[in-house]
């Protein structure tokens, strides 16, 4: 079974292609190495299975390939290609979203139109839902986002619903909420702490700490982007989550304990485009695509710690 990853460069998409080179797939991997942040983490990412005989990887923007081409013969795709980061989608940083998330996904739903896909499994977000009252967060309760990006990511969502409707092209869209382990993006909390503790560095700490996330670990994603792509459905939407729900605070209390360091926390006001909780109601992706989270919290913070004690500079 052939497949194409775009974002394979990536933090998620390179754990992906890990997992599909192990079980014997063919895979052909897109990236265009946006600059979102530096490109050794992402030459780093791809490192150990850039020279697999099943992986075939092709440097580009999605906006610039010959996407039908590239999606002949394939079985899946796994369109995880995208600039993420909430906080950073505000004023002139917007076009970078508008053309990565919502530009790129519609050239490439255009391209799998006369394709015989087995599924084209979208990475959407949990920040689609914004600051609801209505938690645990579920795939049919209401989506106001809180950031920019979150709206690109809810537009491109809409886009594979259509494209399943209109052209029967095979999509399932995944509600990632807020991913962790090896390979993190430097942009994102845990990265930025554990960065800290080994230079003993000051923490930004944003809001007073309370706020919550139902962190999920990144082979549990893994899990269920496979689950999505078994699943015999199409045109649906699934919360992916940890199965857990921590304050900040809590979860700096879990990687100084994994660490044996104490935190310098340095508080500043809550960002904008921030949301204040999250938390998956996860019934829906255990049931329909066999979904069940297995890596609790410290046990994936200690092997973060571990993958950025190894990380070259
Ligand atoms: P990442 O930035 O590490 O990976 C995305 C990759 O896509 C990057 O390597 C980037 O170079 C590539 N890319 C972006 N635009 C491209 C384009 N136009 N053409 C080709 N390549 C392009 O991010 P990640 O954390 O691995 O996230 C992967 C996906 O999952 C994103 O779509 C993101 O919105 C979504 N997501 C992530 C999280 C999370 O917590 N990490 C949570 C929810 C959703
Ligand atoms: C993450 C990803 O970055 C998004 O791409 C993704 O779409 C989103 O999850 C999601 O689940 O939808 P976020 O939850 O903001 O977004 O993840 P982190 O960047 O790790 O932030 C977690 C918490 O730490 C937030 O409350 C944030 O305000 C806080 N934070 C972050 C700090 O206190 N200090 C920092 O320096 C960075």
């Amino acid at each position: 079974m052939k497949s194409l990853i775009t974002g394979v460069a990536g933090f998620i998409g390179s754990h992906l292609a890990e997992k599909l080179l192990a079980a014997g797939h063919e895979v052909v991997g897109v990236d265009s190495y946006l600059d979102n942040y530096p490109r050794r983490f992402k030459e780093q990412n791809l490192a150990g299975f850039i020279d697999h005989p099943n992986f075939t990887f092709i440097e580009s923007n999605l906006l610039q390939l010959d996407l039908p081409a590239q999606l002949r013969g394939l079985a899946y795709v796994f369109h995880l290609a995208g600039q993420p980061g909430v906080r950073s989608s505000w004023g002139k940083e917007f076009s970078r979203y508008t053309e990565n998330n919502i530009a790129a996904t519609q050239l490439l739903l255009e391209a799998a139109k006369g394709v015989k896909l087995n599924k084209f499994v979208y990475a959407s977000t949990s920040s689609v839902y914004g600051d609801t009252d209505d938690l645990p967060m579920r795939e049919d309760g209401g989506t106001r986002p809180v950031s920019p990006y979150g709206a690109t990511k809810l537009a491109a969502e809409h886009l594979c619903h259509l494209y399943s409707k209109a052209f029967g092209v095979p999509t399932v869209a995944l509600r990632f909420f807020t991913v962790y382990g090896p390979r993190q993006r430097p942009d994102m909390f845990f990265h930025i702490l554990m960065g800290a503790l080994l230079r003993g560095d000051e923490v930004p700490l944003y809001d007073d700490g309370k706020q919550t996330r139902d962190f999920t670990y990144c082979a549990d994603i893994v899990d269920g982007i496979v689950g999505a792509a078994l699943y015999p459905g199409q045109g649906e939407t699934f919360n992916l989550g940890g199965g857990s729900e921590i304050s900040l605070l809590d979860a700096i209390g879990l990687v100084e304990k994994v660490s044996a360091r104490k935190a310098k926390l340095k508080r500043f006001e809550r960002q904008l485009g921030d949301v204040r909780h999250t938390s998956a109601r996860l019934d829906r992706a255990r049931s329909q695509l066999g979904y069940a989270p297995k890596v609790d919290l410290e046990q994936g913070l200690a092997a973060q710690w571990q993958w950025i004690g190894s990380l070259k500079a």
